[in-house]
Parts: C-alpha cells; structure tokens; sequence
C-alpha cells in the first residue's frame, strides 16, 4: 500500500481510479428487511456513517434505499456498496434490478458476490455494468490470490476492491500482500468476526490497555492494516460505539499481539470453506 491509499484524514481508501472509500461502513448481511434494517442504516447516517454495504442476497435493498431516501442526504454524501448474486446470470440486468430496490441511479461499488462459476464468467457483465453508468466502481469479494490472478488476466479493467472476511484470527496476509501489489484493495467484512471476537482475551486484554471496548479495538485493527470496515449492528449504541475508531491508536505491541492471533498462517485464501 502506497502512503497515499489512505486519505490525510484517514477516513477514507483512495482506489486505484481516484475515487474515495469511505473507511467505516454500516455492514447490512444478516439484517432483516424492514424495520430493523431501515433503522439501522437511519441510525448509521444520523450518526455520521456515510458508507452503508448490501448486497442482492440479503435481500433488505428497499430498506437501504428507504433509509437513505428519509436522510435527506444528497445522493453523492453516500457511498453505497451492492453486490451481484452469481447465481443469477446477468450483472447488468441485476444491477438495474438493485438501482430500483435502492431507488439510486448508481451504485457506488458494485461486486461479485463470490466467484460460484469460476472467477471470471461474470466479469464481462460487470465491466458492462461501469461502462453503463450502472456502478462508478466494481470489484469482487471473497476472491483468493489465484481468483483475483485470472479476473485481472481476464479482464479490462481491474478490480477496485476485493470484500474479504478479515480480523485478527483470520489476518489473510498472503491475500493482503497479493492485493496490494495489484492496487486493489481489501475491505474486511465480519472484522468483530460475527461478534465471536469480542470475547477473546488477548482483544479484552488490549481493549482494557487501551480504554477502548473490544469492538473499538478490532476495527481499529483494521484500520491500521489501511483496511476499510463494515461492522454490522442493529443497535443504535453499538453502531455508534463502533464509529469512534478514528481517535486513538493502538501501540506496535498490541498490533502485534493481535497480529498473532491469526489461525489462517497467513493464507492468500479468501475462504476456509466454500458455501456454494
Ligand atoms: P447486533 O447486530 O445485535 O448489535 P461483524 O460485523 O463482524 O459481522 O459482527 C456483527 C456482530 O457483532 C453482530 O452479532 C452484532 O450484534 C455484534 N456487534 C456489533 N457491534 C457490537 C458492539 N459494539 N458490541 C457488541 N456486539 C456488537
């Protein structure tokens, strides 16, 4: 990662086209559409959040764009993240579908959900999908080393991001390294690890050192790793919680510490298990 990836301020990724990621994001995988998702997002933007990340399969666009619609915020304040559903064949025809749900002219970010089909078919259909006006960037996620070799091979245009699982236990440095080199950037999806993180001790034992709650402390991780991050919450307190990020520093020692953490041996996998 070149110095400039990261804004001065450091709230935002800058990807390879120019354009700027914000670092922290509302993540929305496992939030029921309706209610609790379009408080969740209300909440996030009320509160500060100016990246909210969906995808087709969880099926609570509607409830992202509701959400974003009641903010009253202009469209370009935000940055939002779909992603397509490889089960379904045609990357155009569903991101004019998520435009609708999302009630957007564009997406910000537009993914390959996980590469079912092999890594590349897609890939044409997403180029479509830039080319259209659909998505101002596009990218993948859960695409290891060797996947992300054949999109780039396969490709025009190169992916802006690659969406990983990412945390202290699974710290994919092989993936990040390989990443970087190619300019395209990580962006860590379940960094509390679904919550099974919080309770780990070395975490509590840094989150004390530090003054900060476990959930500050592994974002933060991230964050130091230049990897923006999607925590998910469905409450109001949390999701304010996990904003204040950008005002402490963790100290070499506990990077470290968490560093060590990592069970994947540094893998440049993007997944232990496939679940397609
Ligand atoms: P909830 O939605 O009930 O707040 P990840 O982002 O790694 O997928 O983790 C999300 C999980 O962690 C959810 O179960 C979420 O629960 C929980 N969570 C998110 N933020 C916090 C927090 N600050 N403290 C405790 N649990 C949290």
């Amino acid at each position: 990662m070149s110095a400039s990836s990261v804004t001065a301020d450091g709230r935002a990724r800058v990807l390879a086209d120019g354009s700027q990621l914000p670092m922290l994001g509302l993540g929305v995988w496992q939030v029921p559409a309706g209610a609790a998702c379009i408080n969740a997002v209300r909440w996030a933007l009320e509160l500060g959040y100016r990246h909210i990340d969906t995808a087709q399969a969880y099926g609570n666009e509607e409830s992202v764009g509701r959400a974003l619609r009641d903010s009253g915020l202009p469209r370009d304040a935000v940055f939002i993240t779909t992603k397509f559903f490889p089960s379904n064949r045609d990357p155009v025809a569903a991101a004019e579908q998520s435009l609708k749900r999302l009630d957007v002219d564009y997406i910000d970010l537009y993914l390959i959900h996980w590469p079912e089909r092999g890594p590349t078919w897609a890939w044409p259909g997403m180029e479509r999908a830039l080319q259209r006006g659909s998505a101002r960037a596009i990218g993948i996620s859960n695409f290891g080393v060797g996947e992300l070799e054949q999109v780039i091979a396969a490709g025009t245009v190169r992916p802006a991001v690659n969406q990983v699982e990412f945390n202290p236990v699974h710290y994919r440095r092989g993936l990040l390294d390989a990443c970087l080199a190619q300019d395209v950037a990580v962006e860590a999806y379940s960094p509390l690890g679904t919550g099974r993180r919080l309770s780990d001790k070395t975490v509590r034992r840094v989150a004390e050192r530090a003054g900060r709650t476990p959930a500050q402390v592994l974002l933060r991780w991230c964050l130091q790793h230049g990897l923006p991050v999607i925590p998910k919450s469905t409450h109001r307190d949390r999701i304010e919680s996990n904003a204040q990020i950008f005002d402490f520093v963790l100290s070499a020692e506990d990077m470290t510490a968490l560093d060590s953490l990592d069970k994947t041996k540094g893998t440049e996998r993007a997944l232990e298990h496939k679940w397609w």
